[in-house]
C-alpha cells in the first residue's frame, strides 16, 4: 500500500482525479470502478471540470459501480445510480449503455450478482477502482464479518452503516440490504485508490493500514493488493503511528 497524506479534500480530488485523467488519455476505453458516498464527490467535480476544459473524455469509457441499495430503482433519488448520474455522468460524455450499477430491484437478484461479475470479466476487468471507506472499515458494502467475500452478493447492512447513511433518508426508510461487489471483485482491479477524509475515518484507517489483515476490517485486505494507493487528509491520518 502506498499512503499519501495531503492537506485537503481538494488536493485529494486533484490527485485521485488525475489518475483517471491519465488513464483515459492512455486508454480511452478503460474500465473504471467507481464509488458513491460523500468522499468521492470532490473527485467527480474535478473530473467534470477537466472534461469541461477538454482535458479528458469519457466517450469510450466503461464504468462499474461498487454497489446499490436493494429495493431502490434507478429513478429513486437515493439510489446510487441516481447519485452517479447526478454527480458525474450527466455532466460528461459517458455513454449511458456503458454505465453499470448493480440493479437493486432485479427480479432474480442472485442472477444479477452473477451477471454483474460476468460483465466485468467480459469487458476485461477493472483498471482503476475508486473506494471510500466506512467508519467500520467497510469497502463497497463489504461489512465486517468472519470471512472475506468473493464476487458480487447481497449483504445486510450493519448498524454502524445504517447510522452513517440514514441522514440521506429523512423519512426513516433506509434500505437494510445492498448488492455489492465482493472483496474478491475489488482485489481483481489492476489498481485501487482509496480516499478518506475527516476524523470519523481515523480509526478505520489505522486498522486498515497498521492492523492485521482481517475480515473484521474488510479494507485491511488492501495491504495485499499489489497497487493500492491510499489518499488521506491529516484528520483521517491522525491516528497513524
Ligand atoms: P462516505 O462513505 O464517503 O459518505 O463517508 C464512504 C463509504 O461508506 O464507503
Amino acid at each position: 500500500m502506498r499512503v499519501i497524506i495531503l492537506e485537503s479534500a481538494a488536493d485529494i480530488a486533484v490527485q485521485a482525479g488525475n489518475i483517471f485523467v491519465e488513464l483515459l488519455k492512455e486508454k480511452p476505453d478503460a474500465v473504471l470502478g467507481l464509488a458513491t458516498g460523500a468522499t468521492p464527490v470532490p473527485t467527480y467535480k474535478y473530473l467534470i471540470d477537466c472534461y469541461n476544459k477538454g482535458k479528458v473524455s469519457f466517450k469510450d469509457a466503461v464504468s462499474f459501480n461498487l454497489d446499490e441499495y436493494i429495493g431502490l430503482n434507478k429513478e429513486h433519488p437515493n439510489s446510487y445510480y441516481f447519485f452517479m448520474m447526478d454527480m458525474l455522468f450527466s455532466h460528461v460524455n459517458m455513454r449511458k449503455d456503458m454505465i453499470h450499477v448493480p440493479n437493486g430491484v432485479a427480479e432474480d437478484i442472485e442472477k444479477e450478482c452473477r451477471d454483474y461479475d460476468a460483465l466485468i470479466e467480459q469487458f476485461g476487468g477493472i483498471y482503476v477502482q475508486l473506494l471510500g471507506i466506512g467508519t467500520n472499515g467497510h469497502i463497497g458494502f463489504n461489512e465486517p464479518s468472519d470471512a472475506f467475500s468473493e464476487g458480487t452478493y447481497v449483504t445486510d447492512l450493519t448498524k454502524s452503516t445504517i447510522e452513517s447513511n440514514k441522514i440521506y433518508f429523512p423519512n426513516g426508510d433506509m434500505p437494510t440490504k445492498a448488492i455489492t461487489m465482493g472483496i474478491g471483485s475489488i482485489m481483481k482491479a489492476k489498481k485501487v485508490i482509496l480516499i478518506a477524509t475527516g476524523h470519523s475515518k481515523a480509526k478505520a484507517i489505522k486498522a486498515m493500514i497498521e492492523g492485521e489483515v482481517t475480515p473484521s476490517c474488510p479494507a485491511s485486505i488492501l495491504q495485499k493488493h499489489s497497487d493500492a494507493v491510499i489518499f488521506l487528509d491529516r484528520d483521517a491520518a491522525s491516528l497513524l503511528a
